[in-house]
């Protein structure tokens, strides 16, 4: 009956700290995750001010493919000390918070609709979109590809999945970029902006799922709607909270990734030359893209039990970051990491930034097809791109990452259409 304990405490650990604190700009974040990758050869976890950040690639996947450690999303305001008890009560739990049965149901219920012929079928539409976004600045050869292109992009494919009119694109994109300020680590001024967005996306979706219900249409809600499986059906209240991951989950990660994209391959003039005339190349283009600066660095878990892993005793309630960026330079898996290249042959590592196991990105096969259609027809249309002005990125805390303003000039190409493949 008696066991010997052999797992060290945690808190026993003579491992590396990395802080946070003081991280300010957009180099205080590439020299907190370059010492990161630096830990990472002596260690596979540091400490950091409220919990653990997992380096390696194997350890951060095995974390996150192990049920006993759960998301840690719903902790995010519980560690804020700027959020009030009133902002803490609204906590709602949603997809990526669910875990266990509950959350098995939700994803058998929900996953086909995200499948990815079902991303396939609005490319189309997305290339349609890009190149009216490219219309209003081609003729300049100037654009602020952050404000003209990144920000609109998702949020006419969200509502076209949805089933939401294109009259509401400004709503949307406004209520998503509030309510994700709760990840952005200054809740003291956008406690009351994260509120009122959260009220009005909540009527509205109400709106429309009373609508839908009524008057069903070819669309992801009308979908959800009539989903029903062994008799199993989402109810209002899940419904609500779907649709209301997908705005949030759908919208500011596709932009920021599409962002950091460009602004990477704005270094890369080979590649995008490449891609302008190879749009084959895009799916490997994104993956490498994704791996060398993804827009989510890091996901959360804590400890629902007492958990021994790897010789190390987490006692419940114990919290750990498995650092994607990290993971994403393990040399382990990825030869010469440092190096951005489209000869991976990774088919056994993918790379990390949506994430892994039951809580893997629920969009990864909309939000591939969005950048893998845009990519070309900006390469096409921007040709010779620049970075022609300073970069402003958003607030280095923020939990979902990318240039707010990313000034470019470039050679334009006026004539629309995909280029060969
Ligand atoms: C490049 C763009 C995107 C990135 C980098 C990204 C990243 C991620 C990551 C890392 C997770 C897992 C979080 C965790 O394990 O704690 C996740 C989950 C999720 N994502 Fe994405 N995402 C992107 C686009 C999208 C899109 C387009 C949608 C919806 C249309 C979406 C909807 C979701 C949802 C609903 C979840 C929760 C899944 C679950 O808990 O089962 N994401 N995403």
């Amino acid at each position: 009956m008696y066991r010997l304990f052999v797992a060290t405490p945690v808190d026993q650990l003579s491992i590396p700290v990395v802080s946070a604190r003081g991280m300010h700009s957009h180099g205080d974040r590439e020299t907190q995750l370059a010492t990161m990758r630096t830990f990472s050869q002596e260690s596979w976890i540091t400490r950091g001010e409220i919990g653990y950040n997992i380096l390696h690639y194997d350890h951060a996947v095995a974390i996150l493919r192990d049920k006993r450690w759960h998301s840690a999303i719903g902790l995010i305001t519980e560690f804020n000390p700027d959020a009030t008890p009133e902002f803490r009560a609204r906590r709602r739990e949603s997809i990526l918070s669910a875990e266990g049965d509950t959350h098995v149901r939700l994803r058998r219920l929900i996953g086909p609709a995200f499948s990815p012929r079902n991303a396939d079928a609005l490319r189309p539409f997305m290339r349609e979109v890009v190149e009216e976004l490219l219309d209003t600045v081609t003729n300049s050869g100037t654009a602020d590809v952050a404000i003209d292109i990144c920000n609109p992009y998702p949020i006419p494919i969200i509502c076209e999945l949805l089933g939401a009119p294109r009259s509401d694109l400004a709503l949307f994109s406004r209520w998503a970029g509030d309510i994700l300020r709760v990840f952005d680590n200054n809740l003291k001024n956008d406690i009351p902006l994260i509120t009122a967005a959260q009220d009005e996306l909540d009527e509205y979706t109400r709106a429309l799922i009373a609508k839908r219900r009524s008057e069903p249409r070819d669309d992801l809600l009308s979908a959800l709607i009539a989903n029903e499986e062994q008799g199993d059906k989402l109810s209002t209240e899940e419904l609500v909270m779907m649709v209301e991951a997908v705005i949030l989950g759908g919208t500011d990660t596709t932009r920021n990734q599409l962002g950091l994209a460009v602004a990477l391959l704005a270094n890369q003039p080979d590649e995008w030359a490449a891609i302008a005339r190879d749009s084959s190349r895009a799916a490997r283009l994104v993956e490498e893209v994704m791996r060398v600066n993804g827009a989510v660095r890091a996901t959360g878990r804590v400890a629902s039990i007492d958990i021994e892993y790897n010789g190390v005793l987490f006692p419940q309630g114990t919290l750990v970051f498995p650092s994607l960026a990290t993971a994403n330079f393990d040399p382990a898996k990825f030869r010469d990491p440092e190096l951005f290249t489209l000869d991976r042959n990774d088919a056994n590592s993918p790379q990390l930034t949506f994430g892994a196991g039951i809580h893997y990105c629920l969009g990864a096969s909309l939000a591939r097809a969005e950048m893998q259609e845009a990519l070309p027809l900006l390469a096409r249309r921007m040709e010779n791109l620049e970075i022609s002005g300073p970069v402003r990125y958003k607030v280095a805390t923020a939990g979902i990452y990318g240039p707010e303003s990313l000034p470019v000039k470039f050679t334009p190409n006026p004539s629309r259409g995909h280029c060969a493949t």
